[in-house]
């Protein structure tokens, strides 16, 4: 999975022009306390690292997301409508966006809108052979950026974004407002530029607020696979950046903060240590943390409300019984 172009950074609001890997690390170790975006931690073992996370017993977003999705597909599909265009915010949730694919009546086109890669021409390929008659045109890109999609296709009624999977938790709320404001201002121009019949919608998926038992142990797994995941960032930096990161002086650290509604992730320093980084070099006291992660959490109304703020209409939501996660339908007045 490639999951791509995250902000987590409360100065690096999206709608930033892009900036690489060895410009945030170094940036992020000279700050004060040190953090580095969590969108780094998706390189190929990451993301393989991460397929291994939504497997786990105690990470319950991924299943519950795909439930929902399996469970409510006829009626997401009705009151999505038929001859959609579905845009998906980062490409790499192929099985989610199948599941919509299969339920939605004649579904037009899929642009999955991501940075480039071996990953998403292959998930591409794939996507576009077993769905012959759905234009399949993905669009390179950073979609926290604004950016232009194709016109719309004759006979298109709508268009959908996708964005499942929680991926709006690793923003902290004031970068979700925006984007989300971003992709509402993107559907309505879209709207009227594309002689669509429907007014544009949002599908996305958010994870919920819930008992911190839980939240601990879905980024505490017993097997040790989200602390190998945090721990890869080092070796990341290693192997890219030449680095010299003693990785096992470091340990993950993950931990909710009711007040902040939000799954923190860090990797602490167990000893005084110097790091050197091609020709830069960085001090750790004994104890200090590089954060890696914000996962915010959200109450059902709290997203609502959001997302309303942003100029959405609050539609329809799905939720698990067990309220673990939930879909959001968010349309355009
Ligand atoms: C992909 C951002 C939704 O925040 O739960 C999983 C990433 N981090 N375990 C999340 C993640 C640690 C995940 N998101």
């Amino acid at each position: 999975m490639t999951m791509l172009a995250l902000r987590q950074h409360a100065d690096t609001l999206p709608l930033q022009p892009a900036r690489d890997f060895a410009t945030d690390v170094h940036e992020g170790l000279r700050g004060w306390p040190k953090a580095i975006p969590s969108k780094y931690f998706y390189d190929d073992e990451g993301s393989r690292l991460f397929e291994k996370i939504c497997e786990l017993p105690e990470y319950y977003p991924t299943r519950t997301e795909l439930k929902l999705l399996q469970d409510n597909a006829p009626a997401i599909a009705e009151i999505i409508g038929p001859d959609v265009e579905l845009i998906e915010f980062g490409a790499g949730a192929a099985r989610k966006v199948r599941l919509l694919l299969d339920a939605l009546i004649r579904p037009r086109a899929y642009l999955p809108i991501d940075i480039s890669g071996p990953h998403l021409t292959a998930a591409v390929k794939a996507l576009a052979a077993d769905y012959p008659h759905i234009a399949v045109k993905p669009v390179p890109g950073d979609y926290t950026a604004p950016l232009r999609l194709p016109q719309p296709q004759k006979g298109a009624a709508r268009r959908v974004c996708f964005f499942p999977g929680s991926t709006i938790g690793n923003f902290t709320p004031e970068e979700a407002h925006s984007f989300l404001r971003h992709a509402a201002r993107m559907l309505s121009n879209d709207a009227k530029q594309g002689g669509l019949t429907s007014p544009g919608g949002l599908l996305i998926g958010v994870d919920l607020v819930k008992s911190p038992d839980i939240l601990h142990a879905a980024y505490n797994d017993s097997a040790g696979v989200t602390a190998a995941f945090n721990l890869n960032l080092l070796h990341r930096i290693n192997r890219e950046l030449g680095g010299d990161f003693k990785v096992d002086r470091f340990a993950h650290y993950a931990f909710y903060q009711p007040h902040l509604r939000r799954v923190e992730m860090h990797l602490v320093s167990l000893a005084a240590q110097t790091v050197r980084i091609g020709e830069a070099s960085y001090e750790f006291s004994e104890g200090e943390s590089i954060h890696t992660e914000n996962s915010y959490k959200y109450t059902l109304a709290g997203f609502r409300y959001m997302a309303e703020q942003a100029g959405f209409r609050p539609s329809a939501v799905w939720c698990d019984p067990d309220r673990l996660f939930s879909l959001h339908w968010l349309t355009l007045a």
